[in-house]
């Protein structure tokens, strides 16, 4: 099974930190986050991954590739556990050239892919599904489309659906709805739901014709959401909201949310963490603010 992770986009979002380092690399306590998407990857049944890349994110391919002039510390069991990820998977990589969005981000995989059905998972997303997320959305599509396709939703507060693509449609069943109308990133008071695209689908290889049929939108890029729009005009497109949750790590604050989160339930941090949030703000210069 094959699974496209688009990991190209500049990371906007988290300069200066992203400036010369991708920021599928930042760590969440200890682990890249492109690794925790690799491994959600391959627990969803992928054998077959493309990466997606771009200038300046070489050391993905690094992250992937054995080091030896890491001698013995190669067998810490950390390192085992990349090790063992690494041979479960063949990870191939691709460059987009040019920073055309993420549905052009897709594209260059399309050759990789073929024409098979195939899942995307976005690089800055950590996903705690249980199914993985790409088998509950095989699971909708076997149920309600075979053969078509399926998007990963979450409901997110009304000040946040312009952040996001949102989405509606009619219910299949509680938490699955037939997807008629997708919105990336729309003004609350034209958001057709508080349905958020998470960032994994399970695409029919007809959203390659969809993507180049698709006209850049507001970000002078080609947005997958708008793709996907044109495909669900065609042909099903299940939303199904997960079972499970998603962490963002795309914006300083999120990211500092999930490696709290993350932190304060590690054996390793958790004490170490709670005495630091008792003891409340610390006095000393503060930073700038940073905006998400
Ligand atoms: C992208 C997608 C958007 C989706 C989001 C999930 O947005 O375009 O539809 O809801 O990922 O994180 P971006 O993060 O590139 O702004």
């Amino acid at each position: 099974m094959k699974v496209v992770i688009p990991a190209a986009g500049l990371g906007t979002r988290f300069l200066p930190a992203t400036k010369s380092m991708p920021k599928e690399m930042l760590p969440v306590v200890g682990r890249p986050v492109i690794q925790y998407v690799v491994e959600e990857a391959v627990a969803g049944g992928a054998d077959d991954i493309i990466i997606v890349t771009g200038r300046g994110k070489r050391s993905l391919e690094d992250h992937f590739d054995h080091n030896p002039d890491l001698g013995a510390w190669n067998s810490q069991p950390a390192l085992q556990r990349l090790e063992t990820l690494i041979e479960t998977a063949t990870i191939h990589f691709v460059r987009q050239r040019n920073p055309l969005g993420l549905a052009q981000a897709v594209l260059c995989a399309q050759q990789h892919v073929g024409q098979e059905p195939f899942g995307v998972l976005l690089g800055d997303s950590i996903y705690e599904c249980e199914p993985p997320v790409l088998r509950q959305l095989r699971s909708a599509v076997d149920r309600w489309a075979p053969g078509g396709s399926a998007i990963a939703l979450e409901v997110v507060p009304e000040d946040r659906v312009d952040h996001y693509g949102i989405v509606g449609g009619t219910q299949l069943s509680p938490t699955a709805i037939r997807v008629q109308q997708l919105v990336e990133k729309p003004r609350p008071q034209d958001a057709p739901s508080r349905l958020a695209l998470t960032g994994a689908y399970w695409l029919s290889p007809r959203i390659f014709d969809c993507i180049r049929a698709t006209p850049p939108g507001r970000r002078n890029e080609v947005e997958l959401t708008d793709a996907l729009q044109r495909l669900a005009d065609q042909e099903p497109v299940i939303g199904v909201v997960i079972e499970g949750r998603r962490f963002d790590t795309g914006t300083p604050l999120l990211w500092f949310e999930t490696n709290l989160r993350f932190g304060l339930r590690d054996p390793e941090y958790r004490a170490a963490l709670e005495r630091v949030l008792g003891e409340g703000p610390p006095v000393g210069p503060t930073s700038p603010p940073s905006h998400e």
